[in-house]
This record gives C-alpha cells, structure tokens and sequence, in this order.
C-alpha cells in the first residue's frame, strides 16, 4: 500500500497516520517529523528548515524533494509507506510520481482529511507532542494519563514552536493557497478519497480504514 494523507494543519494526520500505518505493517513518513527531529539535532537540514517552520511557511521544494526521495529510497519503504505532510503542492505530487515511476510503481490513494477551520485552531492550541516517541495528545480529546507526561515512558510533553495562534491562522492560508489545490489534482488522477475528520479518532481511523480498503 502506497498512501497519502492530505489535510489542513490539525485535520489528524499524525495520529491517524501513528495508528494506521501500524496496522498496515507499513512505514509512517511524515516530513514535519523527519524536519523537527533535524531542527532539534542542529542538523544541516535542520537549519535549512527552521526559519521555514517557525513562521508556518513551506520549506523550499528542493530540500523537502531531496529527503522524502532520501527516505523513500530506505529497504522498510520498498514494500509500501504512508506519506504524512508529503506532498504539500502540486509541483512536489509531480516529483512524487516522477520518483514512484523511476522505481517502477505508483500510488494508491490519497486520503483527504477534512475538518473546518475553528475545529483546527482548537486541537492545535491543545496539542501536546512527546519528545521521546513522538506520540501527539490534546490536552482535552486526547488527555495523557498523567497530565504532561506521555503515557509510553513518562517523557515531558511539549508544546510546537508552529502551534500559536497567528502562527497557526499563517498556516491555514498556505494550506488554502498551496496544499489545497492537490485536491483536485488528484481527484483528476482517480485517487482521492475524503472523509470527515471530526468526532472521536478512533471513528475518523474507521472512515480511514472503509476509504482505503475501498481504493486498493
Ligand atoms: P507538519 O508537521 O506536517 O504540520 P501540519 O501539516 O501543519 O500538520 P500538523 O502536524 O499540525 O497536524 P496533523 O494533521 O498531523 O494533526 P495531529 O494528528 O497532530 O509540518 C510542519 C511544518 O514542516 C510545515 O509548516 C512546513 O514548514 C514543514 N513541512 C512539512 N512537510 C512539508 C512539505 N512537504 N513541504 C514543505 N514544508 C513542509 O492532531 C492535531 C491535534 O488534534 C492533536 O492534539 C491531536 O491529539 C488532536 N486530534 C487528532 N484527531 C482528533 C480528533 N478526531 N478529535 C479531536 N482531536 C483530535
Ligand atoms: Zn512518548
């Protein structure tokens, strides 16, 4: 299976992305983790990537392109991956089939995650990630048994640099202007499949799970 997920800031790509590349037995790549897991390693990558992030805009193609070619080249993605946060424009989803074909496949489906715009302001504002797993809760849907601590090993939630509210407001717009466009793009390339992205996760990894099994 070769996914994507597409969705707005918040829409959950990252929990569902946590739950169902697990039981797809396939590798999660999510470009915002692979960038944050740089920024804080003071990587070149890293550095080339932080001024992009802490303002809510995109990292340039060219080095995004560069990584997820990087990541989907690794033995565990051969099989099959789920892309989370990848791609983000239509320029980068024509490098992604340029980069499927020269190894000889091509995607499945891409799922849409919809949710509006005040629900995303909400989960984000109360989103609380683990430095050590990278485990996302919310402070209220999501709660950590132990407030502040993540439930696996008991490391210090954190709060994202990206996650206040203009920074937030900011992102929703290259969200609307740049990513949202890939909608279309791939609805043309008979792709896409939408669902809600809202009431309880374990109803939106259902809805996920029909819409798949539905494209394969
Ligand atoms: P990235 O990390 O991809 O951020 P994003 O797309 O803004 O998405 P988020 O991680 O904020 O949200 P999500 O949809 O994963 O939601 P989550 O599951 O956490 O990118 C960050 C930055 O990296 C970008 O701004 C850019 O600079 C750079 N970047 C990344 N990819 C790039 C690319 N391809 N090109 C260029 N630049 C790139 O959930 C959010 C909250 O809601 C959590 O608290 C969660 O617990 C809660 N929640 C989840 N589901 C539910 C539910 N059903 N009900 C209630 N609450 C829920
Ligand atoms: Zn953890």
């Amino acid at each position: 299976m070769r996914a994507v997920l597409v969705g707005p800031p918040g829409a959950g790509k990252g929990t569902q992305a946590q739950i169902l590349a697990e039981e797809l037995s396939i590798p999660k790549v999510s470009t915002g983790d692979i960038f944050r897991a740089n920024v804080s390693g003071g990587t070149e990558l890293g550095k080339k990537a932080k001024e992009f992030m802490d303002r809510g805009d995109l990292v340039p193609d060219e080095v995004t392109n560069a990584m997820v070619k990087d990541r989907l080249a690794q033995d565990d993605a051969a099989g099959g991956f789920l892309l989370d946060g990848f791609p983000r424009n239509v320029p980068q989803a024509e490098t992604l089939k340029g980069m499927l074909a020269d190894l000889g496949t091509r995607l499945d489906v891409v799922l849409e995650l919809r949710v509006d715009e005040e629900e995303v302001v909400k989960r984000l504002s109360g989103r609380r990630s683990c430095p050590e797993c990278g485990r996302v809760y919310h402070v209220e849907y999501d709660a950590p048994r132990e407030a502040g601590k993540c439930d696996n090993e008991g490391a210090e939630l954190y709060q994202r640099e990206d996650d206040r509210e203009e920074t937030i407001r900011h992102r929703l717009k290259v969200y609307r202007d740049q990513t949202a466009p890939l909608v279309e793009f791939y609805s043309g390339e008979g792709l896409l499949a939408t669902i809600a992205a809202t009431g309880p996760v374990a109803e939106v990894t259902a809805r996920a799970k029909a819409a798949i099994e539905e494209k394969r």
